[in-house]
């Protein structure tokens, strides 16, 4: 049965991760997978997460099944947290997932269900996974464009492309702190998007994994919650791995918004079903810890702090680390880094590049040139800097 089946193909960001992991050389550096890292270089759990997990350990009684969507806390949590009072509950369906990746492959399977021939729009690039599952799922896509050589939105061919996405048609939009480029629409633009959508009628698919990494909780969400209040259905898909730094824990959720409640209610049944027939029960104990945390003011405070401290790390290494590019280059070619957003940007360097910072230098990026930004320290900047400036000459 198993002769002659071809090897499963490596995914780019998990095979540079095992690569790092593998390499014996000191002072090599992990720019790769996007795991947040301190200035120690280290992922420490969340002190809320960890208290929460304490509270949880003595405080719970069982661990008998929830239900199939999970926990509703977590999901109303969550809900309050992304979307604030831009949708009232009776709108939407949800459903718990194995994390965000969980929740995205929760929502092509709805699509394929309920509009079997939409095509799956994704933005030029995006996150390698976005069309790894499309394809395997054999669903029909097309990409937009989005971002510009400069490392800005291309906007003008973003909303061109934009407007010609047919009634009907799901359009994948990164929430905030876009993955792989850091490249964000901005406030008047999530705007403008909402007016093309409503009036071609294609359907917005948010993946929101790095509320809080940008600007700040309320900012990053701005413009999600701008299309929920505006139009009829939406599907948000939402990362807790980031956000409470639970990566292995898996904590996850789908969010379906229904124009009425009739839709929603049927919404709901499918979403139960699409569980069912996947893992039956989401894991529960990692969201358990984040509607723990969401639900104890102090905890949360706690936590909001926490956040806010990775959030300044990052934009501080983002001054300093263009700050030595435009030094060592003496040009202004990796300016629009310090302007980005979240833990990624995309370098502007040639494959050969790469592979040189890679194998000389023991600098690891993914193969596009995509560099976790929290990866770097104060004591690695230079010399990362001066490796990229010494590969681009
Ligand atoms: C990333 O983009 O590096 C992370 O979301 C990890 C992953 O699963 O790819």
């Amino acid at each position: 049965m198993f002769h002659g089946l071809p090897a499963g193909q490596e995914d780019p960001i998990i095979a540079l991760m095992l690569a790092f992991r593998g390499d014996t050389r000191p002072g090599k550096v992990d720019l790769g997978v996007g795991i947040y890292r301190d200035s120690e270089g280290a992922t420490p759990v969340m002190s809320a997460v960890r208290k929460a997990e304490q509270h949880l350990a003595e405080t719970q009684e069982t661990k008998a099944y929830t239900a199939l969507t999970g926990d509703p806390a977590f999901a109303d949590a969550l809900r309050k947290l992304t979307l604030g009072d831009a949708a009232s509950a009776d709108r939407i369906a949800f459903a718990g997932t194995p994390g965000g990746s969980g929740a995205l492959r929760q929502a092509y399977e709805l699509i394929a269900r309920t509009a079997p021939d939409a095509t799956v729009w994704l933005p030029d690039p995006s996150w390698p996974n976005h069309m790894a599952v499309l394809d395997y799922l054999q669903r029909p896509t097309r990409t937009y464009r989005y971002a510009a050589p400069e490392g800005e939105l291309d906007r003008d061919a973003f909303f061109e492309d934009l407007a010609s996405i047919p009634r009907g048609d799901v359009v994948l939009l990164h929430g905030c702190c876009h993955n792989p480029t850091g490249i964000d629409p901005a406030p008047e633009d999530w705007t403008r998007i909402a007016e093309i959508l409503s009036q071609t009628g294609a359907v917005p698919l948010i993946d929101l994994a790095y509320q809080g990494f940008g600007t700040g909780l309320t900012e990053d969400a701005a413009g999600l919650r701008h299309l929920a209040k505006t139009l009829p259905e939406m599907l948000l898909c939402i990362s807790c791995s980031k956000t409470f730094g639970l990566y292995r824990d898996r904590a996850g959720l789908l969010l379906a918004l229904a124009a009425n409640d009739a839709d929603r209610t049927t919404l709901q049944s499918q979403l139960t079903l699409l569980n069912r027939n996947a893992f039956s029960f989401p894991p529960d104990h990692a969201g358990r810890l984040v509607s723990t945390v969401l639900a104890d003011p102090v905890l949360k405070a706690e936590w909001e702090a926490e956040l806010t401290a990775m959030r300044t790390r990052i934009r501080t290494l983002r001054d300093t680390f263009t700050a030595e590019l435009r030094r060592l280059t003496n040009s202004d070619r990796f300016d629009r880094i310090a302007s980005q957003n979240g833990m990624f940007s995309r370098l502007p360097l040639e494959p050969e590049a790469i592979r040189a910072l890679r194998e000389d230098h023991g600098i690891y990026l993914i193969g596009d040139g995509r560099m976790n930004v929290s990866g770097l320290t104060d004591e690695t900047i230079p010399r990362v800097a001066r490796a990229i400036a010494e590969t681009t000459v």
